[in-house]
């Protein structure tokens, strides 16, 4: 009778103008059969290289959880660089697993937006569906209507106010969430789910996402922390010996090893995050982050088969499910850990370790002078009480042209600042936040770097950040 009910009232409410009435219809029922929604995904690997092993790895292994929880391939759209399967350096040729006894998750894996078109307007443009946006890829995007459910999963490098991406610039929080202003006014869906794994990755939405879209979001980390990799070489537990790098990242495998043992008919969001919280504290020590919900709150009381579907729950060797320590990482550590490990157990020819151990050193050597530089650019423009963060919860920075126009100028005059110098982003806000001009930025980075040799980090030859 319900159903019937429900039925008739859906083909009336068809022949009026599909508006917000049919949003709250849609959204009031829980995973109706009868409700001809679609679920979408798009998901979304950051980073690139095999010491970057883990993103990919997650974002593969999310694919597979949606696949099993009978989400079509038309729907699920993935990102990523997809430099990892075939690297030289990988020890399962065609294959990448997310965790030590895992299964291979890269089989099926749509190639969509991979290599060069994995970039932010790529990924803007697959959210608002608008296709002649795109440059390369499948083609695919999100072309939703009101009620359809869109799962969107994000695993990479951060930093306050940005998210990275293997292609220059990252993503901008103010752009991003502009873009998901834009979906909500459009009326194209129910409810979207948002998990990030970054470090600061509340950054991107405190004091901006607004709380009536129907988006939900749980985050790795609050605004002003680190996440976490794992499955790290020589810690516990540890992957397969012959893999130097590490295979996840504790917040993501912490969810999707959840989805992977858990009845998602059941299981609520709200459930899956205080799970997923207590296990990135990582036993409350000082190598764990905290997790973050913002946006529309009661969407967690939905079950997590709404947004990622529900397979057959298989309890396979992919999911440890510990709830004690892990050893991690710093996300911004991770590939420098890595490349290490590989020069530490590395049989092969001399030179190659002599070579890798150059590499190192100049990595090393560049992020001393990128944190060096910050610090001295900082102590001519900033005075103590004024270079102070602002209070939690606020947004980072007013003016985001400001602070695309500060990293800039801060890369013409000192080389870029990579993935990792990107941390001194919450910096350059607080310089526009207390009215620093670009002039005076300009003068300080240039009298700072005057005597620098960019090399391998000339902006003009990797990209600018901004
Ligand atoms: C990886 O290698 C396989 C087998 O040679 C090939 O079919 C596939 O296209 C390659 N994938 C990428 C991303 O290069
Ligand atoms: C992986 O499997 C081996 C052999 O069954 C076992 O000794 C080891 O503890 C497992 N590792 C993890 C992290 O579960
Ligand atoms: C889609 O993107 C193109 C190119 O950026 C733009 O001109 C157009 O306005 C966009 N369409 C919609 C519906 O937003
Ligand atoms: C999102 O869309 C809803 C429904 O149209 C509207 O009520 C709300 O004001 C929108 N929110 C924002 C921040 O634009
Ligand atoms: C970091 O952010 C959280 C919430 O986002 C806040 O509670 C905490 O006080 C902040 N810590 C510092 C050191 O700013
Ligand atoms: C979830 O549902 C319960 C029971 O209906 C209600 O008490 C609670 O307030 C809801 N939570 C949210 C976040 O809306
Ligand atoms: C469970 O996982 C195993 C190993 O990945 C796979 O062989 C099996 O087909 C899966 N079973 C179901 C019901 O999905
Ligand atoms: C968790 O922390 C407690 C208290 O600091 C400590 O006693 C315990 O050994 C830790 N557990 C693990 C598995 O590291």
């Amino acid at each position: 009778m319900a159903s019937l009910h429900f039925a008739s009232l859906l083909l009336t409410l068809l022949t009026v103008q599909l508006s917000q009435a049919t949003r709250s219809l849609f959204t009031s029922t829980n995973d109706v059969a009868s409700d001809n929604s679609i679920k979408w995904a798009v998901l979304v690997a950051g980073s690139r290289g095999y010491y970057n092993y883990r993103h990919q790895a997650d974002v593969c292994h999310a694919y597979q959880i949606l696949k099993r929880g009978g989400l079509k391939d038309e729907n699920i759209i993935v990102f990523m660089y997809d430099d990892i399967a075939n690297n030289t350096m990988n020890p399962r040729p065609g294959v990448i697993i997310n965790s030590p006894n895992g299964s291979d998750v890269y089989a099926g894996v749509p190639k969509d937006y991979n290599g060069e078109y994995v970039t932010a307007a790529n990924f803007y443009a697959v959210l608002l569906g608008n296709a002649s946006a795109l440059t390369g890829g499948s083609g695919k995007v999100v072309a939703s209507k009101p009620g359809d459910k869109i799962f969107v999963f994000y695993s990479d490098h951060g930093a306050p106010g940005l998210l990275g991406m293997p292609n220059l610039p990252p993503l901008y929080a103010n752009d991003f969430i502009e873009v998901l202003n834009t979906k909500n006014a459009s009326g194209t869906y129910g409810e979207m789910v948002i998990y990030i794994e970054s470090c600061e990755s509340g950054s991107i939405f405190e004091g901006l996402l607004a709380e009536d879209m129907n988006i939900y979001v749980t985050t790795a980390s609050n605004a002003n922390e680190s996440s976490w990799g794992t499955y790290c070489p020589d810690m516990t537990p540890p992957p397969p010996p012959e893999f130097h790098t590490c295979l996840g990242d504790l917040y993501s495998v912490s969810w999707m090893e959840d989805s992977d043992v858990k009845d998602l008919k059941i299981e609520t969001l709200q459930q899956q995050y205080s799970t997923v919280k207590i296990r990135t504290l990582n036993n409350n020590s000082e190598e764990g982050s905290h997790v973050m919900q913002y946006g529309t709150q009661w969407i967690s009381n939905k079950t997590v088969s709404v947004y990622q579907g529900a397979g057959t729950s298989n309890l396979t060797s992919n999911s440890i499910q510990s709830l004690g320590f892990m050893g991690v990482v710093d996300q911004r550590a991770a590939d420098l850990y890595s490349m290490w490990k590989t020069y530490e157990k590395s049989t092969g020819e001399p030179q190659q370790k002599i070579e890798l151990l150059k590499q190192i050193k100049e990595i090393t050597m560049h992020r001393a002078h990128v944190d060096s530089s910050v610090d001295t650019i900082k102590g001519q423009l900033l005075n103590q009480e004024k270079g102070s963060a602002r209070v939690a919860g606020s947004v980072l920075v007013d003016d985001w042209e400001c602070l695309k126009s500060m990293i800039r100028t801060f890369e013409t005059h000192c080389g870029s600042l990579t993935q990792y110098g990107m941390k001194h982003s919450r910096t350059f806000a607080n310089m526009c936040n207390n009215g620093v001009t670009k002039e005076a930025m300009d003068g300080a980075s240039k009298a700072t770097c005057s005597s620098f040799n960019m090399g391998q980090w000339n902006p003009a030859t990797v990209g600018y950040s901004a």
